[in-house]
């Protein structure tokens, strides 16, 4: 049945619902003159009771068709995280365009180009899915639905944390912000007004930042630690929990609208999270009114009973889960098997409402709300009129995403460091002399690629990536061995120094893995290193260091890189560093040194060709480098703070905190590099755009939270090349009532902006503020504005406290009642 759908679908007659002649007759669902609601009510009162729970259970197409209904089948579940994760279009000829991992996105700091990303990766579903394109998993799995499971908007809280790759920032106004741009982008299209283009899916739903595993005291314990994501239990204050695990969430569905939210495996604050009416209810749908769908992440509805015990059994936990409000279940499924297996909701949900453990009422309300969202993506609806359904196979890889994946790329390198070539350690820098970087692509300059990375291919795409490069795909066997041909496409940094170097290029990995501590290879690298005039290091992690269920345990560069790096250092004058990661690694060896370092993340699949250019100072495309969205820390940082503390704000057990918000990137207190850093080709000035004292001052009312009160600022380029900064925004309270210092942030970003700028140019950057603005968040979890003193910071160099950068400061004082609360945490009625 199955291959008899596909191959339907890829002649281009996907299934439809309504499409029948008599299907308007016969049930009113079809008719579009009656109101969503009641449409979507009147297919709930057809359903058998053994129809429903297959409705709302993911990756079980296409078992969920009701042909005596006119209903297709509907698969819940692809994943688009930097791009379609499905197997390629057109026979397997055209893949998925491949963006740069969010990790690398966060540095981009560019509203637009995570709006356009989004809005390229929803047009290139609407297009696979029309083909009948199956996702990218290694099971035979169908056909992709329409709902993505991304964008993953939860702060980076942990460098240790495995998945740091798939977020944009410990931020969570910039977190929340590349969750607001990509749901808009991907959910929203300028061909239709009434249906979503495809759904966004916010996860995981809440405080999910540990993977795996570790022993009650914290200590990381990978063969016989007993927490991991599925048993953690996050224990979080009200203002913690509102100011910074919420916090993205909330922006993504009140600013970006987005239809779908995943419930996250663990537990928060003793309830483990696909099960909590608090969460899903409550906050999520009472207080800020969402309307979409909640899915479980993959067999956290198991988790309920299995690993949180929360329940005694499946009955139970399916019961809680659905009526906390967890519409769909994502089970597991095994390797070679069409659809998932042991759905507790299959198995389950008939059981529960016959001994009353859930009622009617709670199941068919899941239902209906899952249903919603297909009538929303315009499944139940005439098709003539509606563009989306004439995407073109050519929709997808179109050279306009393969350009912004290209821009993005570029955009999320981070200059972390650019000595004088005449390196002196402890002398100050001659601002006139030549630098490390850019390197020199001249005839006579030779050139050495060393490092574990140096041949790379698939570790640049991070996870979370479809299929890549054409070929068929049933063809390539399922696991982690992969043909040759699978990453072939790739580029390796390899090959695209080669590219551009015209001089000689001498290759010595120096190591064959990151984790490798096998030295033998390191006399061929320091040979090369000192053959050439140049060399090149790709150093850093991968997926068996850092990945979903991997946490890292240490923050340095595994393996013997570091003697690899101090070993090509003393052979070689011109040195560059340049670090694949997702979690961000402390090179504090190098920290200060005669290297230069460039921080790639994964840089996704065009990175090799946009690092090489940025290494090199191609005119087209280098420099345009952007800013740390994280900070960047030492080793010691895991000595200083535990990875089972889900405390943000200071508290007995961790004094520190986390993130810049609570440090302000203090040198002392473990940053190697702050949040919002990054050095540039060229060099920027940044002052008031006018004269006097008023610019610098401002006072707001708390009666009065959205007036504003505008700062103009001009940024310049003194430079002789182009280049890009960001300059952010933060808010700091400096006087406040007593009762409310101890709570208060050292800094808080409220805006930035990415600017380009010609050689000579300059802008004029407008950043408003507000009352709401500057909200912070009190002990019971509210959003308030505080009567008292703050201080605004606009930075070039982010929160860097060595002097580094410039920072103006303007004083604005907040007058009005001594707290008004802005955004409650929930709504006083609940
Ligand atoms: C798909 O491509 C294969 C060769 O790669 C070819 O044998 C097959 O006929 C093609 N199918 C269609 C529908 O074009
Ligand atoms: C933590 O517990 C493990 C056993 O679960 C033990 O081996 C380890 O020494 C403990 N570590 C500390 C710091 O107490
Ligand atoms: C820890 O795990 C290893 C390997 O799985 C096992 O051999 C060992 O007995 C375990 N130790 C404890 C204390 O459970
Ligand atoms: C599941 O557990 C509940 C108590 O939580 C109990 O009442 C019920 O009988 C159990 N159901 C089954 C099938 O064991
Ligand atoms: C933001 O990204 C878009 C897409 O790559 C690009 O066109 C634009 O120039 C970027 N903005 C800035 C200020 O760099």
């Amino acid at each position: 049945m199955l291959a008899v759908l596909l191959a339907a679908a890829s002649a281009g007659t996907i299934p439809r619902a309504c499409s029948r002649p008599s299907d308007r007759e016969e049930f009113p669902f079809c008719d579009p003159k009656l109101g969503l609601d009641a449409r979507v009510a009147d297919l709930v009162g057809r359903l058998r009771e053994e129809e429903k729970p297959v409705l709302l259970t993911a990756r079980a197409s296409p078992r969920g068709a009701i042909p005596r209904l006119g209903v297709p089948e509907y698969d819940w579940g692809g994943n688009c995280v930097h791009g379609v994760q499905a197997r390629c279009g057109s026979n397997f000829t055209r893949c998925p365009t491949s963006f740069p991992t969010p990790g690398a996105l966060g540095a981009t700091f560019n509203r637009t180009g995570w709006r356009a990303m989004g809005a390229a990766i929803g047009v290139e579903l609407r297009s696979l899915w029309l083909q009948g394109v199956g996702e990218d998993h290694d099971g035979n799995l169908p056909h992709i639905g329409l709902d993505c499971w991304s964008p993953n908007v939860a702060v980076t809280r942990d460098p240790r944390w495995g998945r740091n790759m798939e977020t944009a920032s410990e931020d969570p106004l910039l977190a929340g912000l590349f969750g607001v741009e990509y749901s808009l982008g991907l959910q929203r299209s300028p061909l239709e007004r009434r249906f979503l283009q495809a759904v966004a899916t916010l996860k995981h739903f809440d405080a999910n930042s540990l993977e795996g595993h570790w022993d009650a005291n914290g200590t990381f314990d990978p063969a016989n630690g007993t927490v991991t994501r599925h048993t953690a239990n996050a224990v979080l204050t009200r203002r913690d929990a509102a100011s910074t695990y919420l916090r993205p969430f909330r922006l993504g569905v009140e600013q970006g609208g987005a239809a779908g939210v995943m419930c996250s495996y663990n537990a928060v604050n003793g309830t483990p999270a696909c099960a909590s009416a608090w969460l899903l209810r409550t906050v999520l749908r009472s207080t800020w009114r969402f309307d979409g769908y909640v899915t479980s992440d993959s067999g956290a509805v198991a988790d309920i009973y299995k690993a949180h015990r929360f329940c005694a059994n499946a009955t139970c936990a399916v019961s809680r889960a659905l009526a906390a409000g967890c519409d769909v279940d994502s089970a597991d499924w095994p390797q070679g098997e069409p659809w998932g297996t042991g759905s507790p909701y299959m198995d389950e949900a008939a059981r529960a409402v016959r001994t009353g453990a859930l009622t009617r009422g709670q199941l068919d309300a899941a239902v209906a709300r899952a249903l919603r969202v297909r009538f929303r993506l315009g499944l139940f609806d005439p098709i003539d009129d509606q563009p989306l359904w004439r995407i073109p196979p050519t929709a997808v890889r179109a050279p306009e995403h393969e350009r912004l994946a290209r821009e993005l790329s570029a955009q999320s390198l981070v200059l972390l460091q650019n000595p004088a070539l005449a390196y002196r350690s402890g002398a100050e820098p001659d601002r006139a002399s030549p630098r490390v970087l850019p390197l020199s692509a001249a005839e006579a300059a030779t050139t050495a690629v060393i490092g574990p990375l140096s041949s790379a291919r698939e570790v640049l795409l991070g996870k979370y990536f479809g299929q890549v490069c054409p070929g068929n795909h049933t063809a390539a066997g399922t696991g982690e061995q992969r043909p040759e041909w699978y990453f072939a496409c790739v580029a390796t940094p390899l090959e695209a120094v080669r590219a551009l170097a015209r001089g000689p290029v001498l290759h010595a990995p120096g190591l064959p893995s990151v984790r490798s501590t096998d030295r033998r290879g390191l006399r061929a690298a320091v040979e090369a290193a000192r053959r050439a005039d140049q060399a090149i290091l790709f150093v850093g992690l991968d997926s068996s260091v850092e990945e979903e269920g991997r946490d890292r345990a240490e923050l340095g560069l595994p393996g013997a890189q570091p003697a690899l790096i101090r070993a090509v250092l003393r052979a070689c004058a011109r040195v560059v560093v340049v670090l694949i990661n997702g979690g961000a690694v402390a090179a504090e060896a190098i920290r200060g040194g005669p290297a230069a370092i460039v921080e790639g993340f994964y840089p996704g699949f065009y990175g090799s060709e946009t690092i090489a250019q940025a290494l090199f100072g191609d005119v087209r495309h280098a420099n345009r480098f952007g800013k740390l969205p994280v900070t960047v820390y030492r080793r010691s940082y895991t000595r200083a703070v535990g990875m089972l503390d889900f405390h943000v704000a200071p508290h007995a057990g961790n004094a520190l905190g986390r993130t810049y918000r609570y440090h302000g990137g203090d040198p002392a207190k473990h940053v190697l590099w702050p949040f919002g850093f990054g050095l540039s080709y060229t060099s920027f000035s940044l002052h008031w755009a006018a004269r006097g004292a008023d610019v610098r001052k401002a006072s707001l009312d708390n009666r009065h939270p959205d007036r504003v009160r505008t700062f103009e600022l001009v940024v310049a380029n003194t430079g002789a090349v182009r280049g890009d900064t960001v300059i952010t925004a933060f808010f700091s309270p400096t006087r406040l009532p007593a009762a409310e210092a101890a709570s208060a942030v050292a800094y808080q970003l409220f805006d930035f902006q990415r600017v380009s700028l010609g050689p000579a140019e300059a802008a004029t950057l407008r950043f408003d503020a507000s009352a709401r603005a500057l909200q912070l968040y009190d002990e019971a979890g509210d959003g308030v504005s505080v009567r008292g003193e703050y201080e605004l910071s606009f930075c070039d160099q982010g929160v860097d406290q060595s002097g580094a950068g410039t920072r103006l400061t303007a004083r604005v004082v907040v007058a009005g009642v001594e707290k008004a609360v802005l955004q409650p945490l929930v709504l006083p009625s609940q």
